[in-house]
């Protein structure tokens, strides 16, 4: 038996709620919301499809009644206000992060052993400061970030390549940003064969340049950010939890000497299982993408020093 809470039911939200029980990941999820009675609206929609898809997973919407969420086994957030273009994701901290906070803490009273995934933008910074204002321990407490970039990365790739997206392998790495994400392309593959081997270097270059303004784009064709990619990002390294997969997905997690970085919540390859992170991935970097993730962690870190500019840490 698992049971899933998913804070936010705005079209992130929801669509991992559906994901979640299209997939039959988890027996139970609590859809919350603050804005009376959207949970409970998309969740009775998302319930109105199982007879048509055949799925047994209970979905339940609530309003702000956060005993329903009592003894979750994973939480998912996503509250806060999502971008609009031509903004970045670091400008939504100054009203993200007091929602993430209050939320977080709203949600530990009532569960305390569970493990958190961070969706909240700017979703690196989000991560840490709910680790930090908690006192969770690491494992507990994942970034969603990497799992979609990684995800949008192959997108790209297999386009390119005009093949199977399921055939492609590819991390990317380092803060989930429009600047300081690194798609790692010289380890990214098409069936163990290197993307490097198989595509012009401007074409890679293309591939890389994409990625990391693929929410941007997004949220300039659609008028808001992007829902459907995100929604199953997490939706997946939820499933690695309660299934104990021990997946290797990139997810923001907390450093603590690991890339040669301390006290920073960043985007690396971790194995996730049903304890969370289960364990960092060190990557032998070269000279190159080394120097990327230098200047990625000081980005992060200084938008993380705006969260002890507003006393939140
Ligand atoms: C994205 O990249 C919402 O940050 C999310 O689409």
């Amino acid at each position: 038996m698992s049971k899933v809470t998913v804070v936010g039911a705005g079209n992130v939200g929801a669509t991992c709620a559906n994901v979640l029980a299209v997939n039959e990941v988890a027996n139970e999820v609590i859809l919350i919301d603050i804005k009376e009675g959207l949970a409970e609206g998309k969740a009775m929609d998302i319930m109105q499809t199982a007879q048509l898809l055949g799925f047994d997973t209970v979905v339940k919407g609530v309003t702000n009644d956060y005993a329903q969420t009592a003894n979750s086994d994973v939480v998912v957030v996503t509250s806060g206000l999502p971008r609009k273009p031509g903004m970045s994701r670091e400008e939504l901290i100054g009203v993200n992060a007091g929602i993430v906070k209050s939320v977080t803490q709203s949600i530990l009273k009532y569960s305390p052993n569970t493990i958190l995934i961070i969706v909240s933008n700017p979703m690196d910074p989000m991560a840490y400061l709910s680790l930090k204002t908690l006192k969770l321990p690491r494992e507990r407490v994942i970034g969603m970030g990497g799992a979609l970039d990684s995800s949008r990365f192959k997108y790209f790739i297999s386009q390119a390549l005009n093949c199977n997206a399921n055939d492609v392998d590819g991390l990317v790495i380092g803060g989930h940003g429009d600047t300081t994400m690194i798609p790692l392309a010289r380890l990214a593959t098409y069936k163990g064969i290197p993307i490097t081997t198989l595509l012009p270097v401007a074409k890679v270059e293309e591939i890389t340049q994409s990625t990391m303004v693929g929410g941007a784009t997004l949220t300039g064709l659609l008028g808001t950010s992007a829902w459907m990619a995100p929604g199953a990002a997490a939706s997946q390294v939820v499933e690695s939890i309660v299934k104990d997969q021990k997946k290797m997905i990139v997810c923001a997690a907390y450093l603590d000497g690991e890339y040669n970085m301390k006290d920073i919540t960043i985007g690396v390859p971790v194995i996730i299982g049903r304890k969370g992170i289960e364990r960092i991935v060190e990557l032998d970097l070269n000279v190159e993408e080394k120097a990327k993730l230098t200047a990625s962690e000081a980005a992060v870190r200084a938008t993380n020093k705006i969260l002890s500019d507003m006393n939140l840490i």
